[in-house]
């Protein structure tokens, strides 16, 4: 089997790209850094530049599937300089990649793209499965419902095309995770705002196992990529004081403080979505780390 992965350079990318090549996976990589390309017998990298429309065809030859992730990352300022990247590095690598496709005889059957719950409407208790229409009015969930779109054109192609609507990755490489551990670790975490928005997080083992899932089921359409046991914020910020053996003390902390220190991105700490990862399930997958304790203790301790 020979994938295709944009955005394999990445915290989830990295992780995907060692568990697809313990499993005998060929993996062909689009990376936008010249320094980033390797070549080795089953990993071989190709150069893309998707602001400019440039992409190494070579990349797609016998490919079967592509796993889509490239994107800027949403965890830096909010401008509006910064916000057009954020959509566009998504809307533009598609669109390469659909170009290339259309243009170039090829044997892909499917792409699997990164997307994520923040296309969910803030809520504290409704039960979001993949069926839900409704979408977030934050940047980001407008930010996701055009990323989706940019996917769905490749049905265009008779590709199969996968939403795998991410949560919260726990991984101590990286992401959230680090940055909401150096605060406890120092006696000054808190939970934010009232606590009680709901996160729907997933280790970081199962997210990457839930790709290779869908590549080798040949999945088709949207699928919540969550733990089955979504937290409060308040809940995510005890379990990670209480594993590492520290103590809370300090007031939860004001959204309009974050507001004044983040700016517009602060909306990622205090908006809720609790996830079902009942679709995925009842394709057969089984999580690994189904409570967040159980993570938490393998990610730190
Ligand atoms: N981590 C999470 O909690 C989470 C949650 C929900 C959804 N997701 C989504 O999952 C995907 C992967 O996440 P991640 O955490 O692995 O992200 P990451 O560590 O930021 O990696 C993303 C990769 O995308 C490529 N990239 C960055 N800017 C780009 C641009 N302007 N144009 C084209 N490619 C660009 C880079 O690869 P090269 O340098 O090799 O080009 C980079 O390594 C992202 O789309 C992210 O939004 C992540």
């Amino acid at each position: 089997m020979k994938i295709l992965i944009t955005g394999a350079t990445g915290l989830i990318g990295t992780e995907l790209v060692a568990l697809l090549l313990q499993n005998g996976v060929t993996i062909h990589y689009l990376t936008t850094s010249k320094k980033k390309i390797e070549s080795q017998p089953n990993y071989h990298g190709f150069y893309w530049n998707p602001n400019q429309g440039i992409i190494d065809e070579n990349a797609l030859m016998g490919v079967d599937s592509i796993i889509h992730l490239a994107g800027a990352t949403i965890s830096k300022r909010w401008t509006s300089k910064y916000k057009q990247e954020i959509i566009e590095s998504r809307i533009l690598s598609s669109n390469v990649l659909f170009k290339a496709l259309k243009d170039h005889p090829n044997s892909v059957k499917q792409i699997v793209s990164a997307s994520a719950v923040g296309i969910y409407p803030d809520n504290l208790t409704k039960l979001y499965t993949e069926d839900e229409t409704g979408v977030d009015e934050s940047f980001l969930g407008k930010v996701v419902m055009k990323w989706e779109e940019s996917v769905n054109k490749f049905k265009l192609l008779n590709i199969k095309v996968v939403k795998i609507r991410t949560g919260l990755v726990l991984s101590e490489k990286g992401g959230a995770l680090p940055e909401m551990v150096k605060p406890i670790k120092m006696g000054i975490g808190s939970p934010f705002g009232s606590g009680k928005q709901i996160q729907s997080w997933i280790h970081i083992h199962d997210l990457v196992e839930m790709y290779f899932f869908a590549v080798k089921n040949e999945l088709d359409g949207v699928y919540n990529a969550v733990a089955p046991n979504p937290v409060t914020n308040k809940k995510l910020t005890q379990e990670i004081a209480s594993v590492l053996n520290k103590p809370l003390f300090m007031p939860n902390i004001p959204q309009f403080l974050m507001k004044l220190v983040l700016g517009e991105m602060h909306v990622i700490l205090f908006s809720s979505q609790n996830v079902s990862c009942k679709k995925i399930e009842s394709e057969g997958f089984s999580f690994k780390y189904k409570q967040l304790e159980k993570a938490l203790k393998q990610l730190l301790v």
